[in-house]
């Protein structure tokens, strides 16, 4: 029976994780259980519990947050990945490791390959790509896996927001100029332990939900969902709500990489998106 150690298990990834890994011989360590910085510690707990696979769910996300605080970010996205790498190479662990959309610069008219030239254009997309340097460089056994947009029962994300602004306001107003992937946390976790253990070749693949679509298209289904007027969330334009970190136009990402050597393919966002709602319709609406 494989072994697993899941980092940031508290998180949205990592709440999603321990549940898929439920009857599993399964470590799961939240942020105050194993700090991510601390190499010393790392090195200790992958001896502890020497498992098969470490499960990396730990990461920076506050986006917007990375601008004011890049070494906060650079330490958590970028110098943990390679710690904690440099510690399953010692130890002979495969590691995955979850990376972003946003390592990309956005301005491509077709979805990212894994072999495109990254561009990131943000303090956390640059820490995010540093991270994935990191992880290739200091061992061999890993799976980098980009995804997009992700939404899970256990997480803060847009998803829970639109359910929320919902019961808060008559319209929305939402971007309709930055296209991506919503990618269902649930759905992404069962594909990440399929890869795993699937032997499929060390390296980078993309895995997202299918196809894509804007912020506006996104939370237009959201109020179907929530069996409210989808008519009550009006487009904008990214200009026009400015943000602090850049967040790219178009970031959708080929799953080519991922389908091509045999894994399971993620259902179209659309569908996902309904199946989150059917599974997990509570804590979603909670907002
Ligand atoms: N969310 C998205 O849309 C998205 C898209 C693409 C890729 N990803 C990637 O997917 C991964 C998981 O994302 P997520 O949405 O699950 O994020 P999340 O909900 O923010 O969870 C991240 C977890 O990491 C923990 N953490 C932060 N600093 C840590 C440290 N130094 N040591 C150990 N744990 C630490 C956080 O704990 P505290 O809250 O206590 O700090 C939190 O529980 C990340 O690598 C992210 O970059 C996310």
């Amino acid at each position: 029976m494989t072994r697993w150690l899941v980092t940031g298990a508290e998180g949205q990834m990592g709440t999603d994780l321990m549940q898929a890994l439920q009857g599993e011989k399964v470590i799961g360590w939240g942020h105050k259980d194993l700090d991510l910085t601390d190499g010393y510690a790392v090195r200790r707990a992958l001896h502890a519990a020497a498992p098969d696979v470490v499960l990396n769910a730990a990461g920076y996300t506050d986006v917007d947050g990375a601008e004011t605080d890049p070494e906060a970010a650079g330490a958590v996205n970028m110098r943990g990945p390679g710690v904690l790498a440099a510690a399953c190479g010692e130890y002979g662990t495969i590691l995955v490791h979850p990376s972003t959309d946003y390592v990309f610069a956005g301005d491509a008219t077709r979805p990212y390959k894994v072999s495109d030239t990254v561009g990131p254009q943000s303090t956390y997309a640059r820490t995010k790509e540093a991270g994935e340097v990191g992880v290739r460089s200091a061992m061999r056994k890993h799976y980098i896996v980009r995804t997009s947009w992700l939404y899970g029962a256990g997480g803060d994300n847009f998803v829970k927001t639109m359910a929320r602004l919902e019961r808060e306001r008559d319209t929305v107003n939402v971007v309709d100029d930055q296209h991506g992937s919503p990618t269902w946390s649930a759905e992404l976790v069962e594909r990440l332990l399929e890869l795993a253990t699937s032997g499929v070749p060390w390296g980078t693949y993309h895995c997202t939900g299918g196809g894509a679509t804007t912020w506006y298209g996104l939370a237009r289904a959201v109020f179907e969902e929530l069996g409210a007027d989808p008519d009550r969330v009006k487009p904008c334009s990214t200009a026009e709500m400015p943000r602090p970190a850049h967040r790219p136009a178009y970031s959708v990402l080929s799953n080519e990489s991922w389908e091509t050597v045999g894994l399971t393919p993620m259902s179209p966002w659309r569908e996902a998106l309904a199946m989150a709602f059917a599974k997990s319709g509570d804590a979603l609406r909670a907002g």
